[in-house]
């Protein structure tokens, strides 16, 4: 049965990465509700102009791809402001009622990432209700100037609205200067854009694949799920999209009435900041002493070659790495996307290739947690059987990924300026699927046998020589190598601010403009 999901009433957004369509830049705006039925009527102008995930063409009756795009979002205060009806409201879940800033213990923001070091404009979020950021504007562009006169667009229409919705200002520039919006754009190499980010590896390449989206069922190989007969399976709309059946046969917890929460889903933005200088010490500091050299290291944190993206799994040294690069380069771009994302960790369950700390073995372990311990010390194997879908713990912490690099790296000997990635998640349940990965998984290793090591990349690591962290570079089981030990692990990731937001579909967005939600 072919699932077919309403696109012109989902938000552009969430069915696409725009930065994989053509847009290279954007710029996000998070404004303050001072008058809520004025607000209502704003949301009425926007709705107009927002851009849905309907599917673009050049064709007679197609939608023609825009110059630049529109979306928008509410945090939970906005949705008070607007006056959403006080049942509808109880219906949201707690973490995003509570916001991301109370949530910061459960998320490891802890130290440098504390939100005492947020940009202002998430400092002061949730203080006073002239602060609180109520809604989320999304502009995506072709090229800078059609950025610009989006915003310009963005701009005349709140003239219309002026000290009834205001634009919070507050987001740190390259200068230091305190901007009214944040802006992102790919990163640039010799004046070409690339899909790299801050700390050199190419990005965007593994996301999820679910049942509905655009070409689902020829793209599910290696982004899907895993089936027992080897094969790969889209996942469960309702893991991304309420209102609709998830991977545990059910309909995630959504707010009433149903149109309200049908096609609609949270999104969890985050500012990133990169500490490039000390990412690149540290990696120089170890590549001394691993063996196998500094480009391999560097694939071990993130599990991914840092050239091209191709996973350690399928080129775990050098000699396969060669292989792989000389059949890439022959390769057309269906077989290039099938080598980067059509793989397990079957193969891996000692994690020799892919270390279990790595960033995507830990966000995304694929059928690797059903596995129980082997014969020889320090061995995993495959548990078939476990259940029906090998890897039914991970499908459910599958995140959609969003967002692009922020700021440029203007002197890589220092970690201060404003650069990182603005990453925008989406899922059905922020607790379970986000929450979790970033508590469980990010911040703790016990999943995958690996103590309270954190994940290399992203985890909180502390600078207290009484707390050093570590993560082990695992081996071969068969062979006389030790396994290498990645010491005093410094913080190469901090957090600058972020909060939870719901991104409703185009018609419960019709519904809270015209102020006709009834939960009864
Ligand atoms: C500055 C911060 C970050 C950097 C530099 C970074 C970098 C990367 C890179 C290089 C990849 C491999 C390319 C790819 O598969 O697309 C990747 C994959 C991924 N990242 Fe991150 N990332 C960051 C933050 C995060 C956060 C906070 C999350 C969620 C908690 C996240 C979730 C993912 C996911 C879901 C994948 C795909 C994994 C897979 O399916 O195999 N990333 N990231």
């Amino acid at each position: 049965m072919t699932t077919q999901l309403d696109l012109t009433d989902i938000q552009g957004n969430v069915i696409r990465a725009y930065g994989r369509f053509g847009y290279p830049v954007a710029r996000y705006v998070f404004l303050n509700i001072r008058h809520s039925a004025r607000a209502r009527a704003f949301v009425a102008e926007v709705t107009r102009r927002v851009t849905s995930s309907v599917e673009w063409g050049d064709q007679p009756g197609q939608i023609k791809q825009p110059d630049w795009t529109v979306n928008i979002a509410f945090a939970y205060q906005g949705l008070k402001e607007l006056d959403l009806p006080r049942a509808s409201l109880n219906g949201f879940s707690p973490e995003f009622v509570e916001g991301m800033k109370q949530r910061r213990d459960m998320l490891g923001d802890d130290g440098p990432s504390a939100p005492e070091n947020w940009d202002p404009i998430w400092r002061g979020n949730r203080d006073t209700r002239d602060k609180d950021v109520h809604i989320f504007i999304s502009l995506n562009a072709r090229l800078p100037a059609l950025l610009e006169a989006s915003y310009q667009w963005l701009l005349s229409l709140l003239a219309n609205y002026k000290d009834e919705v205001v634009i919070l200002g507050g987001h740190r520039a390259d200068n230091g200067a305190l901007l009214d919006y944040q802006d992102v754009c790919v990163v640039m190499e010799d004046g070409k854009p690339t899909a790299k980010e801050h700390f050199g590896y190419t990005d965007g390449i593994g996301d999820p694949v679910f049942e509905g989206a655009p070409d689902y069922d020829l793209k599910a190989q290696g982004r899907g799920k895993q089936m027992e007969d080897g094969s790969w399976a889209p996942l469960a709309t309702g893991e991304f999209l309420l209102g609709h059946v998830d991977e545990a046969h059910e309909y995630p917890p959504a707010p009433q009435p149903v149109l309200l929460a049908r096609n609609g889903t949270y999104m969890v933005y985050r500012k990133l900041h990169e500490n490039v200088a000390t990412f690149d010490r540290f990696l120089e500091q170890h590549a001394k002493d691993y063996p196998g050299g500094k480009e391999l290291l560097a694939a071990k944190f993130v599990g991914r070659w840092r050239d091209n993206g191709a996973p350690l799994v399928r080129a775990p040294d050098a000699k396969s790495k060669a292989e792989f690069d000389q059949a890439f380069a022959q390769a057309d771009a269906a077989t290039r996307d099938k080598m980067l994302s059509d793989f397990t960790y079957d193969e891996d369950m000692s994690g020799a290739k892919c270390p279990f700390s790595a960033h995507i073995r830990r966000i995304n372990p694929r059928a690797s947690l059903e596995m129980v311990k082997g014969d020889k010390p320090g061995c995993m194997i495959a548990n078939p059987g476990a259940f029906d879908t090998p890897g039914a713990l991970a499908n459910r912490r599958r995140l959609l990924r969003r967002g692009l690099p922020y700021g440029q790296v203007k002197d890589r000997s220092r970690d201060d300026g404003n650069h990182g990635i603005i990453i925008m998640m989406i899922n059905a349940d922020i607790n379970r699927q986000f929450e979790f990965v970033q508590q469980q998984w990010v911040n703790y290793g016990n999943d995958f046998q690996a103590g309270s090591d954190k994940e290399i990349l992203l985890g909180n690591h502390s600078s207290d020589a009484r707390f050093p962290s570590k993560a082990v570079l695992q081996v071969d089981p068969d062979s006389d190598d030790a396994p290498y030990m990645l010491s005093k692990i410094p913080r190469l990731v901090e957090t600058r601010g972020g909060e939870y937001f719901f991104v409703p579909s185009l018609t419960a967005l019709r519904m809270i403009a015209a102020g006709v939600i009834d939960p009864t």
